[in-house]
Formats: structure tokens, sequence, C-alpha cells
């Protein structure tokens, strides 16, 4: 049968690992890479990653775009892509990647790990009462979609007071949601750790500035709040990151995007006593893992059943 075949569109994230386990996951058609020969018409599927913007637009016969991240900000950063569904990864495997990472992330600094750090290298010991238990600190997560809903429900476990900013209104058990524009600052005010997880989209561009960071609770049990993105960097304003910490608005802060990637070696963030950088790795696309789920999108979809996860293209996510 023709149009079955599945076209690697990655930049990074080692392109011809997907080739390998998608073609023994799906056998009996082809896997071609971007840079390959390779008739354009036999193509139903791309699977993307930060694909050359336009290359997209040619194959008469796509039938699904699957992205390799959990984030289609790359897809739709493409002005010129084909009018075909887009599908946005949501695996246990990921999210539980995640919910690793954030959770690492609170508990750093809930449990001040940077104060003890640079008390362990000057060898001082010191009696320290400053501990705040969980229940008395407050995580806010800007997002609450798989990813967030997942982390949210792990940290309630721990014993942390959690909340929830989305565009809807979310119940989830244990977990107070506040929804829209018009319940933002309640939500901000009553977070000592603001956690985010947004997609990035036309409208949440920079929305991690030094207005919003202001408005997050400064008489908490932390003594002033703390910042942790493993969204997208275009989420941030780094200047106005690094403003509030330097002016102690924020204590500290997690970040594992940036504005730019890789992170410059001249920016500051990366030798900032309160700042935590990692390199976007919070959670990792796993080949075997998500070759999995692109491989049961495309057969299910064969077998006549419906695309899961798929984005929309109005709010792009
Ligand atoms: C990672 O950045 C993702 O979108 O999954």
């Amino acid at each position: 049968m023709k149009s079955r075949d599945v076209l690697i569109s990655s930049s990074g994230m080692t392109p011809s690992a997907w080739r390998d386990r998608l073609a023994a996951l799906l056998p009996g058609r082809s896997v071609h890479l971007a840079g390959d020969a390779f008739d354009k018409n036999s193509i139903g599927y791309a699977v993307t990653w930060y694909h050359q913007p336009g290359s997209l637009a040619d194959l008469s016969n796509l039938a699904a775009i699957f992205s390799l991240g959990a984030g289609v900000d790359h897809v739709f950063a493409d002005p010129n892509l084909p009018d075909v569904p887009i599908a946005r990864v949501v695996d246990l495997d990921l999210t539980q990647r995640m919910t690793e990472w954030i959770v690492l992330q609170v508990l750093l600094h809930h449990r001040h790990q940077r104060r003890y750090e640079s008390r362990q290298r000057d060898k001082i010991w010191i009696e320290d009462r400053d501990q705040p238990a969980a229940k008395d600190v407050r995580v806010g997560i800007m997002g609450l979609g798989e990813l967030g809903a997942d982390a949210a429900s792990k940290l309630a476990n721990l014993g942390f007071q959690v909340a929830g900013w989305s565009t809807r209104r979310r119940e989830l058990p244990r977990i107070l949601s506040f929804a829209g524009d018009t319940e933002r600052d309640e939500f901000l005010a009553r977070t000592d750790i603001l956690i985010v997880l947004l997609p990035h989209t036309p409208v949440t561009q920079g929305i991690i500035n030094l207005e919003l960071i202001k408005r997050l609770a400064r008489d908490g049990a932390l003594g002033g709040p703390f910042l942790i993105n493993a969204g997208r960097g275009a989420l941030q304003n780094e200047v106005d990151i690094l403003a509030a910490l330097d002016a102690g608005i924020l204590q500290g802060a997690s970040l594992d995007v940036f504005q730019t990637e890789p992170l410059p070696a001249s920016s500051r963030l990366w030798s900032h006593p309160a700042v935590y950088v990692s390199p976007h790795i919070a959670a990792i696309s796993d080949h075997d893992a998500i070759s999995r789920l692109i491989a049961r999108q495309i057969t299910r979809l064969e077998e006549g059943g419906r695309l899961e996860h798929v984005v929309s293209r109005e709010q792009r996510y």
C-alpha cells in the first residue's frame, strides 16, 4: 500500500534512533530521514522535532504529524504546515520523568539545599531550625494538563498545599484549581513555589516577567517565592528573573529551559548562587517509549481508530 511510509524530520534527538525503532515496530513500510532520497508521495506520517519549516508542505499524502515531545510549538513554528492533525506526546514515561524533576526541584528549594551545599564546601556545621513543614508551603502549578496534574498529585502526596492555574478549571483530588485571567492574581498571591509547565503559544510568550513575579506570595514559610520552569524558555524573561533574584523578590529558581538554548556561556544564570540550571533534560523523550506510542497511534489510525492527543490549531497546544 502506498502513502504509509514515515518521515523522521528531527533536528537533534538522534534521528537515526527513531528511524531504527519505528522501522522495527512498523514492519512493511519504509522509514526515511529528512536528508534521504525518497518519494514524497509515499509519506503518510511525519515525525518531527524542530523540522525545517516548509519541508512538510509538499507531502501530498500526509495523514498526520507526530511531535516527538509534549510541546508542539516547534511544529507551529512552520508557517507552511499542511492541514493534517498534529499529535503530541502524552506518555507515562515522559510524565514520570517530568514529575521526578519537578519534585526534585521543589524539595531542593524547600529543604534549602543550596545553603547546605555552600556550608559543606566550607565545612561549616550549623544549628538550623529553619525547616518549614511541607504542609505550610504552598506550591502553585501554571499549566494543569497531563504533566502538571501528575506533578500536582505527587506533591500533594508529600504534604504540600498544591494549587493549579489553567485556562479551564480542573477537578483534581486535593488540588485547588484556579482558572483564567480573572483568577490568576489570586493564584499567584497564595503561591510560595511557582512551577511553570505551560505550553508556549502567542498567549503565553514572556508570561514569566517581573510583573508576575512580584505578585507571588511574600508572606510564606520559605521567606519569599521560588520559580521552577520546565515548560519553555520563551515563557520567561531572563533579564526580569535575574533582576528579581538580585532584588530578593525571588529567593531562588530552577530553570530547565531558556530563551536561547544552549544557554550562552555569557548568561549570569549559570553562576547565580540562587539558580539551578539544567540543560533541557527535565523530561527527555525516551526513544523506546515514544516510538511505541507513535507506532500505536499509526496502527490505531490504520485500523480505523481515532488519533489520540491531537492538539488544537487555534490554541496551539
Ligand atoms: C520537551 O521539551 C517536550 O516538549 O517534550
